[in-house]
């Protein structure tokens, strides 16, 4: 995601330490850079697409004057990678920049309200209403300082935001704000930071503030305040002394980023529930109007695919096919088109069989709808209509936030197409509503509450030469997408198939002691699902159980189990059930002595066929 920096040093130019501050949030992923100084009373800016080494080789990121200012690495997210969209954002008088990292759900609104008022916006960015409101709300009531404006400007914002502010207009001064994007103040004798990141600023402090949710920060060249948003009230705080190694700081204290990106989970489910509505809803009437749907991925991407087959089908009673991407061609090339529709999904968007099969149905006249993780990516320039899954860079090869990313827009889809077409009572679309904004919070508790049990699962099993992974319906995604984890990252052969499968083969492999993974949700599959843990327990397997909290019937049947909370509605229930085996390959990966963010064999984009 999106990393921000500012600064106000004591001795010398802002712009060589914001340059050297980017490099070091380069890990975070983005595609343009800028920044933006305060010098004799005037701003001074440059920006652009691409890598800070580009940017700096054609622009010289150094020269700026001044010895206060901000920086910010883009990653897109509305508006495509372009120099016009880079921030620092201008307000119309060329009097307030901004660096922002986070996303405005409200912006198309507040949009529309500013340029009724005559405001005039250059770019295609959320982040340019936050600095047109500041404007506002500063011309509105010319004797706030900055720092008031900006807190009475952010009252307004709905989403996530990490910002700060600069103006000539009060030239010693950065305001920063915060709400559900990471925001850190570093200090030191000679000089005050904010960041998104504390990698940002290591070499430079070890002091470190951190800023909470609801908080709006001053930074002066005495130091830092910190108010509340709420009612303006001072907030005393002082720095921690850090311990971590830059390598430590930029996994922000977890040991692998497999592991980190598990934890995020939570904060990029809430992102993906703040995708604008009109994407969604453009989606949504190409996919009603289809006349066949393809869903056509690779990898974890097309488990993604696989479980959004049953949500379509049980929500908006759409019959889609879901396609490993290099069997398209062979298996649909020559029946595709006019009248298909291909929803490719890919994280990297750069897919090299993903890709060939949209080409292949693109020339034949489909229509290529698109889901990815990266703007700008091909998979975006060829699709007629994209949707970007929010989730921020995922540096791990194993898919894991981007999984539950895509899963959770899938299911958003299903849900609107299925009350656009009519299959779907207000009430039962305001109950999946309502438990898609608590998955967040589920996902939370699971990793809060079961991860010292997934530990323990892992070191017990950690010896085992192969592993089963069985569900029923939407949970046999589950189970193919948990096998794909154990295989790439710890070196388990393992084996994945529909539950009722079984007794057709696989079961003359199970003896005494084969660990077989149940995943069991209390759906309607459930009671058919016990016959099958029972037939595998008669041959002797041991049954890892992922099950409801409280389900008594399967606990009595399984030798190990991790909870899910209670009410999880079984077309979402594939992204609460995949944590725990998420942590299962990474612990078993780590019991086994191998490092989970660089399996061997395998790139985190694969752009060969
Ligand atoms: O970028 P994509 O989603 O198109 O990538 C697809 C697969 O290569 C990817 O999901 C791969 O299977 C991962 N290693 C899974 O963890």
């Amino acid at each position: 995601m999106c990393g921000i920096f500012g600064c106000i040093v004591k001795d010398g130019n802002a712009a060589p330490v914001i340059h050297a501050a980017l490099k070091r949030l380069e890990y975070r992923g983005y595609d343009s850079v800028g920044e933006a100084t305060l010098h004799e009373s005037s701003l001074h800016i440059k920006k652009d697409q691409g890598k800070i080494d580009e940017v700096h080789k054609i622009h010289n990121l150094d020269d700026l004057p001044g010895n206060i200012g901000i920086g910010h690495t883009r990653w897109a997210t509305h508006g495509a990678p372009l120099q016009v969209n880079a921030h620092p954002h201008l307000d119309c008088d060329g009097q307030i920049a901004i660096v922002h990292n986070g996303i405005i759900e409200n912006f198309s609104e507040l949009k529309q309200e500013l340029e009724n008022l005559g405001h005039v916006f250059k770019s295609k960015t959320d982040t340019e209403v936050i600095v047109h409101l500041i404007e506002h709300v500063w011309k509105t009531k010319p004797s706030l300082s900055l720092a008031d404006a900006v807190l009475e400007a952010v009252k307004r914002l709905e989403g996530s935001y990490a910002i700060a502010v600069i103006s000539p207009k009060e030239p010693n001064k950065i305001v920063c704000a915060r709400y559900e994007s990471p925001l850190v103040v570093g200090v030191n004798e000679n000089a005050v930071y904010c960041a998104s990141d504390i990698p940002a600023f290591l070499p430079l402090t070890n002091k470190a503030v951190i800023i909470n949710d609801g908080e709006l920060v001053i930074l002066s060249p005495q130091g830092y305040e910190i108010r509340k948003i709420a009612d303006s009230s001072l907030v005393t705080r002082e720095p921690k002394i850090l311990d971590w190694t830059p390598e430590m700081a930029v996994k922000q204290g977890y040991p692998h980023f497999m592991l980190k990106e598990i934890h995020e989970q939570p904060a990029t489910l809430r992102n993906t529930l703040r995708l604008q509505e009109h994407y969604l809803d453009l989606m949504t009437t190409f996919l009603d109007r289809a006349h066949e749907v393809f869903l056509v991925a690779c990898g974890t991407s097309y488990h993604a695919c696989l479980a959004a087959s049953y949500m379509f089908s049980k929500l908006a009673f759409l019959a889609t096919y879901p396609i490993i991407a290099s069997e398209f061609m062979e298996q649909h090339g020559k029946s595709v088109n006019i009248d298909s529709t291909i929803l490719a999904v890919s994280q990297s968007g750069e897919t090299a069989d993903t890709l060939a099969a949209v080409n292949c149905a693109r020339q034949r006249a489909a229509t290529i709808l698109g889901l990815t993780n990266v703007i700008g990516s091909t998979l975006t320039r060829i699709s007629r209509v994209y949707i970007g899954q929010q989730s921020g860079p995922e540096i791990g090869v194993a898919a894991t936030k981007t999984f539950t990313s895509q899963l959770s827009v899938l299911s958003q889809l299903a849900l609107r197409l299925a009350k656009k077409r009519g299959k779907i009572s207000q009430d039962e679309m305001d109950f999946l509503a309502e438990k898609m904004e608590n998955l967040p919070d589920v996902v939370d508790e699971i990793i809060q509450t079961q991860e010292e049990k997934v530990k323990q699962i892992a070191k017990k099993y950690k010896d085992a030469k192969t592993f089963f992974f069985l569900g029923r319906g939407i949970s046999t995604a589950t189970a193919y997408e948990g096998r794909l984890k154990l295989m790439e990252i710890a070196y388990v052969p393992a084996i994945a198939f529909p539950a009722g499968e079984s007794k057709h083969g696989p079961i003359s492999l199970i003896e005494p002691g084969f660990p077989v993974v149940f995943i069991c949700p209390k759906d309607d599959t459930h009671k058919t699902l016990i016959g099958n843990i029972m037939e595998m327990k008669a041959r002797g397997a041991s049954i890892i159980a992922i099950m409801e909290e409280g389900d008594e019937e399967i606990k009595k049947l399984a030798d190990d189990y991790v909870e899910i909370p209670k009410g999880v509605p079984e077309v979402l229930s594939p992204i609460p059930y995949i944590i725990p085996l998420q942590l299962l390959a990474y612990y078993m990966a780590i019991e086994r002595g191998h490092n989970p963010d660089t399996p061997r064999n395998l790139a985190k984009s694969v752009t060969v066929k």
